[in-house]
């Protein structure tokens, strides 16, 4: 079988490795991968939104089936683009993508089906922001409609800061979309929520936090995520059975009422207070770096996981967990999440010694002759399975002591909340 990859980040490269250790036999292209998908499958150069050329390729290497990783494509419509061809596509269609795409669909969908959610209100000029303010206390939550690479969320303390990102928002600051979502600021602790779903069912893929500020502490500017841990104990057994029953349920059924079923990977972001989850955002993918420490603790064969979803036959197979913890650490390029150089070489990579379960995932690297130079802000994912939460952290450190790389920063308290607190983590 011959299975094509969407993506280049380092949840690609942790999908890549998946699908390279299943058991059947397969060929694997990466569209357009990075230097660690590079060792265990094909990387094909192509700009993953131009979806002609992509099929095209897709023809040209006989691909049996896709799997799209990231955001852009599948809101963009590359699943309903390849279906219409009869591309096999692991990956929810354009309509369901808007769960992601756009904030005012997710919250309207929420307010139509009663899922908790922070009280909102969606505006299209200055005017609905004022009306706002005046029924609202602060914080308030700024967030712009469309995909904003992780830019779009602002949590404003005083109304004037209200008024100007909103007023950037409305004069096109994402190409996306020029709607603004205000919305109350939820107190609590944050989590990620994985489930894989099909036409039929939906399984639970998975629990991790992430930790999104650059800073330790988690101070300083947001990024696309700095490192995280699975499983998140925060989601326990009452709060996940309010997560199924209150807001995943109502999503999937609001979906199929329409005739636009779910498939693929949905990520539930939440605040978690006194035990009720509050649905923040869904994600229409994996979450990365969240997936590079849920994959690791994956025991069922995750190319069957994928085959089941895309025939719908997902309730007929039974995803078991390594009950042991992970930890990914990324390194990022200095001066991420503001401007950072890029080409920078990375040159003990080659010289580090993993152990079984240790990984170091790719993200915005490229591989020049031998050498791996980075080309992200977001360059490696250093991850670690164990007992303690600890001691994985502590050997994730020693390997990235071990790469030693000049160009580089990364922290060194992931996990800080939980380890703290109770040193048997
Ligand atoms: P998003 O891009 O929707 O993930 O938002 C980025 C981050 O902003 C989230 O991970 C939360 O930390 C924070 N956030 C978003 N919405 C809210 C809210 N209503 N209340 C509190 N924090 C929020
Ligand atoms: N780690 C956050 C995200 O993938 O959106």
């Amino acid at each position: 079988m011959n299975i094509g990859l969407i993506g280049s980040g380092g949840r690609e490269h942790a999908l890549c490795l998946k699908l390279f250790q299943s058991n059947s036999p397969k060929k694997i292209f990466c569209f357009p991968g990075n230097a660690g998908t590079a060792n265990i499958a094909t990387n094909i150069e192509v700009d993953i939104l131009n979806f002609n050329k992509v099929f095209k390729l897709i023809k040209f290497y006989k691909i049996d089936i896709v799997i799209i990783g990231p955001e852009e494509p599948l809101v963009k419509g590359l699943v309903n683009f390849l279906n219409k061809r009869k591309v096999k596509v692991f990956g929810p269609n354009k309509y369901a993508s808007k769960l992601e795409g756009s904030k005012a669909f997710m919250k309207n969908l929420c307010k139509a089906n009663k899922i908790p959610t922070a009280n909102f209100k969606i505006c299209s000029s200055i005017n609905h922001v004022k009306d706002f303010l005046k029924t609202n206390n602060l914080p308030i939550v700024v967030k712009a409609d469309g995909l904003a690479a992780g830019k779009g969320v602002t949590i404003c303390k005083n109304k004037r800061t209200v008024l100007d990102i909103s007023d950037e928002i409305f004069k096109g600051k994402f190409k996306s979309s020029k709607k603004v979502v205000l919305e109350e600021f939820l107190m609590g602790e944050e989590a990620s929520y994985f489930l894989v779903v099909d036409r039929n069912s939906f399984k639970f893929f998975g629990s991790a936090q992430d930790h999104k500020r650059v800073g330790e502490k988690d101070r300083g500017p947001n990024t696309g995520g700095m490192g995280a841990y699975s499983p998140a104990p925060i989601v326990n057994k009452v709060v996940e059975n309010k997560i199924i029953e209150r807001i995943v349920k109502p999503t999937l059924n609001a979906l199929k009422k329409k005739k636009q079923s779910y498939k693929g990977f949905l990520y539930v972001g939440l605040m978690i207070k006194n035990n009720d989850p509050y649905l923040i955002e869904y994600n229409v993918r994996m979450g990365d770096p969240e997936c590079q420490v849920i994959l690791p603790r994956l025991k069922t064969d995750f190319l069957s996981i994928v085959k089941n979803t895309i025939n719908d036959n997902l309730k007929n197979i039974k995803i078991k967990w390594r009950k042991q913890k992970s930890m990914t650490i990324v390194l990022c390029s200095k001066g991420y999440p503001g401007k950072y150089k890029k080409n920078q070489k990375i040159k003990n990579l080659n010289n580090v010694k993993l152990k079984r379960n240790n990984f170091i995932f790719h993200a915005g690297t490229k591989r020049i002759q031998k050498n791996i130079y980075s080309m992200g802000g977001r360059v490696l994912n250093v991850t670690s399975v164990g007992n303690n939460l600890l001691k994985v952290r502590k050997d994730i450190i020693k390997i990235l002591e071990k790469i030693n790389w000049r160009a580089g920063f990364f922290r060194k308290d992931i996990g800080w909340k939980i380890i703290d607190k109770n040193e048997n983590n």
